[in-house]
């Protein structure tokens, strides 16, 4: 008998077809997923299920799945699975890494830049039919060659920044729990500084740090105060990292230029004091979705969990303890 698997949400077909030639796949065709009872009656007779960040994961959905044996995220960030439940009950967690690194990047750039020359808002400013002249201080907005950027969290995500930055003539600050080598810095230019530090000296913060326990509201209203008047907090890792009251505070008051965020922190909702500023640029958590990105996710994701059900090493595990303690 094949193994049977849940796919949770719509993906890209191409993943479908690695799990149909080798399990028995139950597919939700759909954007949206499944009621927390409903998914635990789904999971009940599979192995492995593939979901997205958009599903919570916790320790009840495990309990309905007496023979799970994988979870496989679509997507790099497993904060919406209890991996400490998982590794309990010796279900294997798996996720995307790698493979949207430089559009991630390239996008945490965009956001980057489209909010120093305020580009959005820009457009709608031309859409609304308010533009009737060329005027010496239209738009302006702040450079970003030549200024300092600051990378909160130097994963694969924030090296990608870093190399970016160099073709902006930018000096990159970093600060990290763990410090990169001196290679490392010498290769990409980067000097590491203090938390604190990072957040007086970097015209434009960009956050790439995991959602875990240590990081929730890790740039909170102490740090926004530490951080010049002119410069711009860019966010595409996780919305809870950012303390949004707070951002909306220092927004509203000058206390910083502008903001750019690709997450949030009740995805889908967006707090109306932030919808309520002009300069901040909001984006609906899209910094991975390029075609090929999104589907290179996909089929990483089936990969992960048809090698685990039909016996091999799945190449992305998070909790490899797992694979061993068997
Ligand atoms: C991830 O992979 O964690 C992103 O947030 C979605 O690409």
């Amino acid at each position: 008998m094949k193994p049977k698997i849940l796919v949770t949400r719509h993906v890209y077909p191409e993943a479908i077809d690695i799990l149909q030639a080798h399990v028995e796949v139950e597919y939700n065709d759909s954007p949206d997923g499944f009621a927390p009872d409903r998914l635990r009656v789904a999971v009940a007779d599979k192995q492995a299920i593939v979901c997205q960040l958009t599903d919570h994961i916790d320790a009840d959905v495990m309990d309905a799945a007496a023979s799970l044996r994988v979870i496989a995220n679509v997507a790099v960030g497993f904060d919406n699975i209890d991996i400490a439940a998982a590794t309990e009950r010796g279900i294997l967690v798996t996720n995307t890494p790698g493979v949207l690194t430089d559009t991630t990047a390239d996008f945490a750039f965009a956001l980057l830049m489209a909010t120093a020359r305020r580009i959005p808002e820009a457009d709608r400013f031309l859409r609304s039919g308010r533009w009737h002249q060329w005027e010496i201080d239209l738009m302006s907005g702040h450079d970003v060659h030549g200024h300092t950027l600051g990378i909160l969290g130097l994963g694969r995500i924030g090296h990608g920044m870093a190399r970016r930055a160099r073709g902006f003539d930018m000096r990159v600050i970093y600060h990290d729990a763990v410090r990169a080598t001196p290679e490392e810095e010498k290769k990409l230019g980067l000097t590491f500084v203090t938390k604190d530090g990072l957040f007086r000296e970097a015209d434009f913060v960009s956050v790439h740090v995991p959602l875990t326990g240590a990081t929730k509201h890790y740039v909170g209203g102490a740090e926004l105060a530490l951080m010049k008047h002119n410069a711009i907090l860019i966010n595409t890792s996780r919305g809870p990292v950012v303390d949004e009251q707070a951002l909306a505070q220092a927004l509203h008051a000058g206390v910083i230029a502008g903001a750019g965020l690709d997450v949030f922190e009740d995805e889908p909702r967006v707090d109306t004091a932030l919808l309520s500023l002009e300069n901040i640029v909001l984006v609906p958590h899209i910094a991975s979705a390029s075609i090929k990105t999104r589907t290179r996710m996909c089929t990483m994701a089936a990969d992960n969990a048809v090698a685990l059900v039909t016996g091999g090493v799945p190449p992305n595990p998070v909790n490899p303890q797992v694979l061993t303690e068997k």
